[in-house]
């Protein structure tokens, strides 16, 4: 076995987590379904292939993340398992060949659409609605009971002759269509920022911490699988499980239907891909089910997923459109991008108008002209991509696209270097540039000025009140008050949270100031090896390789950057501004500290003299490694306010855990009290 496996199913293990804890505890995903499921199966045939380098705490052992802290945590009476993909025709036949072996007996499949929302277990006790968890790792989730009595869709009592002692009910929270313009429209009225898709608008209803707000959601409910039960009458099947559901006046799918051989069942596959739009609700994929309760036990479960159901993913979603246009939008670098004016579309449940071309040879690639009908596809929570023409719907007598020679903003010839993808705007005070860095400097990556987003820079910038992000600092509120569809009070917010940036760490000022080559990890050694932005502004070559992580690439950027009269008169007006410009005191690259090498850290909840960014990068200059999740090889956990699971665990496997005072210890002296 190759010690190349080895680490590449650490990385794995790692970079799913991680994910999970977007998906499941952020409600804000990074990948897309489709390159999550890469993940897992690249490490599941890893894990295949070498038993000995499973791990007790992989994600393929247990589905999910651990639940966030926000909500007291609820023990599932039985495990919520996860379902195995299919991606296409082969998969699923090669899973019907798989389970058939299991068994003698011929099987009957029921096909239900997969809804894209969130699990949910509901626990009913002598019929009454008693509690209700998310999925969370499957064993424990959170308690949103509060939340999910206020759904209509959930009887409070349950009904009819056949009730229960107890029931724990699986199903499916979810938004429907109608549900979710209605709400957008609202948040959009409301000043509020437009939710993404309908899964993230029912998991961001759900999780309020006042479940008056998830009253005033519209979120629907579909049971599909039992957990605990006592006192049920015996059912064979799942069919008639969700018959005796639906008579306890639980909500099934309407869409659920049983057929007896696989090629049926992926003819209905298919079919649910073709009428998807149709629902008024997002499902993306069939779960395609064993139907006998018999069959199901002998078949059994991994600890992941059982072995008698899998989830037929869909393909990404295709459209055709008109492109009316292309056009070049300029970046904060200069660099001019071509992107797609479309007739706007729905794809997968989003709208979409615009969508990327990346640069000059990948439109000639695709050969799109305007005026042509194109392909569009969105997987997921993906950029939407234009595919390619329908040549056949090509309107005579249209030729290639050509690039702009100038600059759409500025009119200032554009630049394509031998070698190079892209068209560049080199004229440093074109005006779209400097929007966009201005809007880069105020983004969350850098000084995280709320409220001050692209549009806001737009309309700030036209009325005359922005040149640089300088200005930033010397918007006041009664010249905001001036600008169109700006009120007092968001004036006032808005300049309370600008205030509130001027002391924001250095490192995210030099982010925000958008040096090439220079994002928060190195900006972070630079500012906590260098201490001041005036010696980081003054800094030789020399000095600045000298940092761990910079190599001469950055110390190039660095260097040209402040070689710019305009950064100069940049950094002060920041300074004038009263723009916090210091660091942590200046360290020695390495022997200032002690020596944390070879211990590994976790950092959970939240510190009070530092960010976990801050932290992290703090035990990484001194050594130390920093990983996401609680294992045994963890030497350290390092709790804030409001830790969850993880300090659960790092106290179930005995690991140390400090309190920040603690933690400033062991960074002074490489030991903690207590
Ligand atoms: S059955 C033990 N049925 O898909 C089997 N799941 O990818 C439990 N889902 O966690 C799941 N529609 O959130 C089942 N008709 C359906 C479903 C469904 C959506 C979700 C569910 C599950 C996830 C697995």
């Amino acid at each position: 076995m190759s010690r190349d496996l080895a680490s590449r199913a650490d990385e794995l293990r790692e970079t799913i987590r991680y994910h999970n804890d977007r998906y499941y505890g952020a409600d804000d995903p990074e990948v897309t379904d489709a390159e999550y499921d890469e993940l897992v199966r690249e490490l599941v045939a890893i894990e295949a292939e070498h038993p000995e380098l499973v791990t007790s705490d992989s994600p393929t052992r247990a589905p999910g993340a651990a639940a966030r802290s926000t909500f007291a945590e609820v023990e599932h009476l039985v495990p919520m398992l996860s379902l195995d993909n299919a991606f296409g025709h082969d998969d699923l036949l090669a899973w019907g060949v798989r389970i058939a072996k299991l068994i003698d007996d011929a099987i009957t499949y029921v096909v239900e659409p997969k809804l894209d929302g969130l699990a949910i277990s509901i626990l009913y006790e002598q019929g009454r609605f008693a509690r209700a968890a998310t999925r969370g790792n499957g064993f424990a989730g959170e308690d949103v009971t509060e939340n999910v009595r206020t759904i209509a869709q959930v009887p409070k009592r349950l009904t009819g002759q056949r009730v229960p002692d107890l029931l724990e009910v699986r199903g499916e929270i979810f938004m429907t269509h109608v549900a979710f313009g209605d709400l957008n429209d609202r948040q959009i009225a409301a000043g509020q920022p437009a939710f993404k898709n309908p899964r993230n608008a029912a998991a961001g209803s759900l999780r309020q911490k006042d479940a008056g707000i998830t009253a005033t959601r519209d979120l629907s409910w579909n049971c599909y699988q039992l957990g605990a039960v006592e006192g049920a009458p015996t059912l064979e099947s799942h069919l008639t499980t969700l018959g005796w559901l639906e008579e306890l006046g639980l909500p099934v799918n309407p869409e659920i239907r049983p057929f007896v051989d696989l090629d049926a069942v992926a003819e209905r596959c298919r079919e649910l891909e073709s009428v998807r739009h149709a629902l008024g609700y997002d499902i993306d994929g069939a779960v395609v089910k064993v139907d006998a309760v018999a069959q199901r036990n002998a078949m059994g479960s991994t600890s992941r997923a059982p072995r008698w159901a899998i989830a037929y993913k869909f393909p990404p979603e295709e459209r055709s459109t008109i492109l009316r246009d292309i056009m070049v939008s300029i970046g904060r670098t200069g660099r001019a991008t071509p992107f797609a004016m479309l007739e706007p579309v729905l794809v997968g449940g989003v709208h979409v108008g615009t969508a990327t071309l990346h640069n000059e040879d990948e439109v000639a690639r695709r050969d799109v002209r305007p005026g042509d009908t194109v392909v569009v596809r969105r997987a997921g929570d993906v950029i939407p991509e234009v595919v390619g023409p329908i040549l056949a719907k090509r309107p005579r007598g249209s030729k290639p696209w050509k690039f702009p020679s100038t600059c759409p903003a500025c009119r200032r010839r554009l630049v394509r270097l031998e070698g190079e993808a892209n068209h560049h705007c080199v004229n440093d005070a074109c005006p779209a540039r400097v929007g966009q860095q201005i809007v880069y400097f105020a983004g969350r990556g850098a000084m995280d000025i709320e409220g001050l987003g692209e549009e806001r820079v737009a309309q700030f910038a036209r009325a005359g009140l922005l040149h640089d992000a300088g200005d930033i600092y010397s918007l006041t509120t009664d010249a905001l008050v001036q600008i169109e569809r700006m009120g007092q009070r968001s004036a006032a917010q808005l300049v309370e949270a600008i205030d509130a940036s001027r002391a924001r760490p250095l490192w995210r000022v030099l982010v925000g100031l958008g040096i090439d080559n220079v994002g928060p990890t190195a900006a972070q050694a630079i500012a906590r090896s260098l201490g001041h932005l005036d010696n980081i502004a003054s800094a030789d070559a020399e000095s600045l390789v000298a940092i761990e992580g910079v190599g001469p690439i950055i110390a190039q950027s660095v260097q040209d950057y402040f070689a710019r009269p305009a950064s100069r008169a940049l950094v002060a007006k920041l300074r004038a501004a009263g723009v916090n410009l210091a660091g942590p005191a200046p360290q020695a690259p390495s022997t200032d500290g002690p020596d944390l090498s070879g211990l590994t850290f976790v950092l959970t909840g939240s510190l009070e003299r530092r960010t976990r960014e801050e932290a992290s990068a703090q035990l990484v200059a001194l050594g130390a490694k920093v990983t996401g999740s609680v294992s045994k090889k963890t030497d350290y956990v390092v709790a804030g306010a409001n830790a969850g699971t993880k300090l659960a665990k790092a106290e179930s496997l005995g690991i140390t855990v400090l309190d920040e005072d603690a933690f400033d210890d062991l960074l002074a002296h490489g030991r903690h009290s207590g």
